[in-house]
């Protein structure tokens, strides 16, 4: 199976991802490609480090949303993938791309949605007083942080946590969940009922 990764930036998911991939535990896939929206993305560098190629496309470039969508949408398809995953990539995406990859368009959130989707989702957890925080992986569809999940993981949140210290323990879970999420996927274990995500027991 072919895989795309976007980032933005430090792409620390995506790296997570290459390692599980060199490690085997993601069996029967290979990153096509990492994209970027930035050509200052930290990411790049390990991909390319990693025998991976690499493409930056520049949303400050296009005119539209629009333009960029298709722009990207012509990159991406240009590796035939099989799954696109979204690993820290700064953009919200038009319908016509949410529904062009539907279903095989996957996203990495750190809270447990539906809780606090959107931004600064740490800041946001310190400041309602939740004892547990986390992770989501989900489908990406219109509604921003609104597909079905896929995985999540939860921390603990101590009450002497700052936004540095509760990020880096979400963190440490997002590397964990997000490769377990791919290789479910890439085996076939994932399927959509009723709107949500189902993972079949493996054989
Ligand atoms: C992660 O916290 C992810 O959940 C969010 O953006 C951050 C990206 O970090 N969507 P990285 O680029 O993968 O290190």
């Amino acid at each position: 199976k072919n895989i795309v990764i976007l980032i933005s930036g430090r792409g620390s998911n995506m790296e997570a991802i290459v390692r599980a991939l060199e490690a085997g535990q993601i069996a029967g896939a290979r990153i096509a490609a990492v994209v970027a929206n930035r050509a200052d993305a930290g990411g790049l560098a390990f991909a390319q480090q990693h025998g991976i190629a690499t493409a930056v496309l520049d949303h400050k470039a296009f005119a539209s949303r629009e333009a960029f969508d298709a722009a990207l949408m012509a990159l991406i398809d240009g590796h035939a993938p099989d799954l696109v995953v979204l690993a820290g990539f700064m953009r919200v995406l038009t319908a016509g791309f949410v529904t062009h990859y539907l279903g095989r368009l996957i996203n990495i959130h750190p809270s447990l949605l539906p809780s606090f989707p959107g931004l600064h989702t740490h800041a946001r957890a310190l400041q309602a007083g939740v004892k547990l925080h986390g992770a989501t992986v989900h489908f990406v569809t219109a509604e921003l942080d609104c597909g079905p999940i896929i995985i999540q993981a939860a921390v603990p949140v101590h009450d002497e946590d700052d936004e540095a210290s509760l990020s880096a323990r979400v963190l440490a879970q997002e590397h964990r969940i997000y490769p377990q999420a791919i290789s479910w996927f890439v085996a076939g274990r994932i399927s959509l009922r009723d709107g949500r995500a189902c993972v079949a027991n493996a054989v």
